[in-house]
């Protein structure tokens, strides 16, 4: 492999080493979010395990939470409406074979009768067969994933159905609550509206193709609600608007979490990461601990601690957005697979910098792979550059990791560990740093 050149190094860095894009909300704390505002921001993850233009997710949420409400459904249901609609392909962020296509789109080709060429053209390498079991699968395995989020029933079914049809004779999506078919409605519009080339040719095609699915694929009565939708403006302009996500996220579905709330979401988040990951689930809690105490042992004050515990659990969400067959890969990775896993810093770092007043957990996580001696990835920052609490985070992981069974050895006695760690000392991790860490983990008499 050819070395990369010193230039090139050099914009990358300047690319990425700017930590005053990240305000400081270490100060402060960890601020007061809802499970809508944080789920709001890791949908972006769940794009990128599709392979959707990012935004997906938030768009058909947007849809549908509109459409629940033009409806006159009650506050509840249009919660429940809203979570369904941002996680509805969280079970594609753990599938290893991600079908290329919308089924909808596939149905639409077939049933509008286009040319045999160009049904051929859409048929995917290994056939339909693929494509429709992960279907079946990914709708299933979502429909778990909230469960353990700790969303109800009304939320797992209408993920669980959201690729149903509304005339199929297997599984008839008539027979679904209104919160499902609404679900289902939403992502098929939101495909066709992100298909169209133009804002413009959406707002005058869009009605036709919503009534030729109207009764077929979607509900009848739900489509002649959206196309209702389409001759307003204001509909229109919600949807495009920059600040999308924003606008979403001010709305704090779910309710505002207190201090232990939210780190029991963010937990179960972590776990979700952990089993993804094929890691012990728990795993990432545990290291969150480690690190919220490690910061109280440098100095840091409890905001800023707390802060460094929600960074810690959510430092490996990035890798919600690569695919699980590289994730899973019991062999080498090839040096493409590597540099996409190497993303995940900076998925997180993007991901969590949408949330208001995670500027600073955005940055470190962005950090967590970075070592002092310039290795790490994907800035390869030096020194001071590597926040303090970036290695806070690495320093419990590789503590943790090395104090826990693995397949292959035994866990480590903590001084062991510690003298294995020490070995890092101004590679990995800054020596000052890790003298600090051994004596809160209680193993140097100073
Ligand atoms: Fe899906
Ligand atoms: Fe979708
Ligand atoms: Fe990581």
């Amino acid at each position: 492999m050819a070395m990369a050149s010193k230039a090139s190094i050099q914009a990358v860095r300047a690319e990425f080493l700017d930590p005053t894009l990240y305000d400081d909300a270490g100060v402060s704390g960890v601020p007061r979010l809802s499970k809508g505002t944080i789920l709001t921001a890791i949908s972006r993850a769940l794009d990128l395990a599709e392979g959707r233009r990012s935004g997906h997710a938030q768009r058909v949420a947007y849809v549908g939470s509109f459409l629940a409400e033009d409806m006159g459904l009650p506050p509840a249901q249009v919660e429940e409406v809203f979570f369904a609609c941002l996680l509805h392909d969280v079970g594609m962020a753990t599938m290893r074979t991600v079908p290329r296509m919308e089924p909808s789109r596939g149905a639409r080709i077939i049933a509008n009768a286009a040319s045999a060429k160009e049904i051929l053209n859409s048929m995917p390498a290994g056939g339909w067969n693929d494509v429709i079991e992960a279907l079946n699968l990914h709708c299933e395995a979502g429909a778990k994933i909230v469960r353990r989020l700790g969303l109800n029933e009304n939320v797992a079914q209408a993920v669980a159905t959201h690729h149903d049809c509304w005339d199929a004779s297997s599984a008839p999506l008539g027979a679904a609550s209104i919160v499902a078919r609404i679900v289902a409605a939403a992502d098929r519009v939101e495909s066709m509206i992100d298909g169209e080339a133009s804002p413009l040719m959406v707002r005058r095609r869009g009605p036709q193709i919503v009534r030729e699915m109207s009764g077929r694929e979607i509900d009848p009565e739900i489509a002649a609600r959206l196309v209702g939708l389409a001759s307003r403006d204001e509909f229109w302009l919600g949807l495009y608007d920059n600040d999308l996500a924003a606008a979403l996220m001010a709305a704090n579905y779910g309710g505002m979490l207190g201090r232990e709330d939210l780190f029991g979401f963010l937990g179960v988040v972590s776990d979700v990461v952990d089993s993804r990951n094929g890691r012990e689930v728990g795993r990432g809690r545990r290291v969150a601990d480690i690190a919220r105490t490690v910061a109280l042992g440098c100095d840091m004050t409890e905001r800023r601690a707390d802060l460094v515990k929600v960074a810690t659990l959510l430092q490996d969400i990035g890798t919600l957005g690569i695919p699980a067959s590289v994730l899973a890969k019991p062999d080498i990775l090839t040096i493409d697979e590597m540099s996409t896993v190497q993303l995940h810093p900076t998925y997180a770092r993007d991901i969590l910098s949408e949330i208001p007043g995670f500027g600073a957990a955005a940055w470190w996580v962005g950090c967590h792979h970075e070592r002092i001696d310039g290795k790490g990835y994907p800035g390869m920052l030096e020194g001071d550059e590597v926040p303090i609490e970036a290695q806070i985070i690495g320093l419990s992981e590789a503590f943790d990791a090395l104090t826990s069974d693995r397949p292959y050895r035994r866990a480590m006695a903590p001084a062991d560990a510690m003298t294995v760690m020490k070995g890092l000392a101004g590679t990995r991790f800054d020596g000052y740093l890790l003298g600090r860490f051994e004596s809160v983990v209680g193993l140097s008499q100073a």
